[in-house]
């Protein structure tokens, strides 16, 4: 009987094997139909893709063939011809555009030192561009926004059109600069975005600058009218809370440290402000770094504060006793000559 039911079994599996095996292959052949069919399909598209794609480039370069200038190799990437979708750039479609952003800290003379690069016939520096918090929200909206004013869309008084031969913003470091470093080296790197460094040498003077400047702010809505006038700004002096000012310097130095070290990989350049004051010939070698055509930069922004430092501030005494003996007793010293 268990001999009758194994024969049974036995019989069962010979004679149900090949019925099985032969749906098996069926469907094999069926699947592999359909996978030799889907491949053929997609490779077909992708050089169909492909050469439109290629076709698309092709007609595009014959339509405007802008030549390299005759540059190294690895500055090419610093090198661009952008095709704004707000206008066309005529007969300078193929003139070379660099772009480059100014970074900086406040109160360090970098709203002055945008009006001199402004001046010149081919920069466009469109201004704190960022001072918008939506615009530095995310990475996403600051590329958004980076895009744009590279590609010459970014539309503002310092738009010079077609024959911008540089063009950039200003950026300061707390504007999500140094938060989103990562992302925003590798930008540009990626896009070729080339940095001018702007920091102010001696940061006592720059503290007292922020304090003066907050001062002129809530002036302001108490006279009515604008007042910024450098007159009534350099008539007022601050007097400087000497517990909170070495923490302070300190923090201001490490920002510039932290913001040199985090970009030191982009192709960049180092301004400070007293070297500017000092010889103007530097902004020769900002104009060489752009690439531009060099010219005489000329601003008509007022400084403030030129007098000597002890007598810009109420509590110059108290300054001395704190900073003395420090790394920062230089600040009390070094000073410049406004010519
Ligand atoms: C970025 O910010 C914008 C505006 O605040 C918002 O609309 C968008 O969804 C954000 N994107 C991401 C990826 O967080
Ligand atoms: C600078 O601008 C002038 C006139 O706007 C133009 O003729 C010249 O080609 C530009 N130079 C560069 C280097 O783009
Ligand atoms: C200086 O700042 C510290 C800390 O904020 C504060 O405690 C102190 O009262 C301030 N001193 C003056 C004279 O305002
Ligand atoms: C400035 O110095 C004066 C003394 O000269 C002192 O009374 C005052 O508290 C100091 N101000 C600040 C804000 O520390
Ligand atoms: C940047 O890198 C160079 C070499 O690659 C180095 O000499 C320099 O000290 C670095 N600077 C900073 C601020 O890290
Ligand atoms: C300014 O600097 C340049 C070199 O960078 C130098 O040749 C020139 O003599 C300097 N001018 C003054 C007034 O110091």
């Amino acid at each position: 009987m268990a001999d009758d039911l194994c024969f049974f079994i036995k019989d069962m599996l010979i004679i149900r094997a090949p019925v099985k095996n032969y749906l098996v292959l069926r469907i094999c052949l069926v699947a592999f139909v359909m996978v030799c069919g889907v491949f053929m399909c997609s490779i077909g598209l992708k050089q169909i893709s492909n050469f439109t794609k290629a076709g698309y480039i092709d007609t595009k370069m014959v339509a405007r063939p802008c030549e390299m200038p005759n540059i190294e190799k690895w500055e090419r990437s610093y090198v661009h011809f952008p095709k704004p979708a707000t206008f066309n750039r005529a007969e300078c479609a193929c003139n070379p555009v660099r772009y480059f952003v100014i970074s900086s800290t406040q109160r360090s003379g970098s709203g002055w030192f945008e009006t001199l690069l402004n001046s010149h016939t081919n920069v466009s520096s469109n201004g704190e561009i960022f001072s918008v918090k939506p615009r530095r929200s995310n990475m996403s909206t600051i590329v958004d926004t980076l895009d744009k004013i590279y590609d010459l869309d970014w539309l503002t008084s310092a738009s010079k059109n077609e024959c911008t031969a540089a063009v950039g913003l200003k950026w300061m470091l707390n504007q999500g600069f140094l938060q989103n470093h990562e992302a925003i080296t590798e930008y540009f790197k990626t896009k070729g975005v080339s940095v001018i460094f702007l920091f102010r040498r001696n940061l006592l003077r720059r503290r007292i600058s922020i304090l003066a400047n907050a001062y002129d702010q809530s002036a302001k809505p108490l006279n009515g009218k604008h007042k910024s006038h450098a007159k009534i700004l350099a008539s007022y002096r601050p007097s400087i809370n000497t517990t909170l000012l070495i923490p302070e310097l300190k923090q201001a130095d490490n920002m510039v440290k932290q913001a040199l070290d985090y970009f030191n990989s982009t192709r960049h350049i180092i301004l400070y402000y007293e070297d500017i004051i000092k010889n103007r010939s530097v902004l020769n070698d900002v104009q060489d770094f752009l690439r531009i055509p060099r010219m005489k930069l000329k601003s008509r922004q007022v400084k403030i504060h030129k007098g000597p430092l002890h007598e810009q501030v109420e509590n110059w005494s108290d300054i001395q006793k704190v900073l003395n003996g420090t790394p920062y007793e230089s600040f009390l010293h070094e000073d410049y000559r406004v010519s």
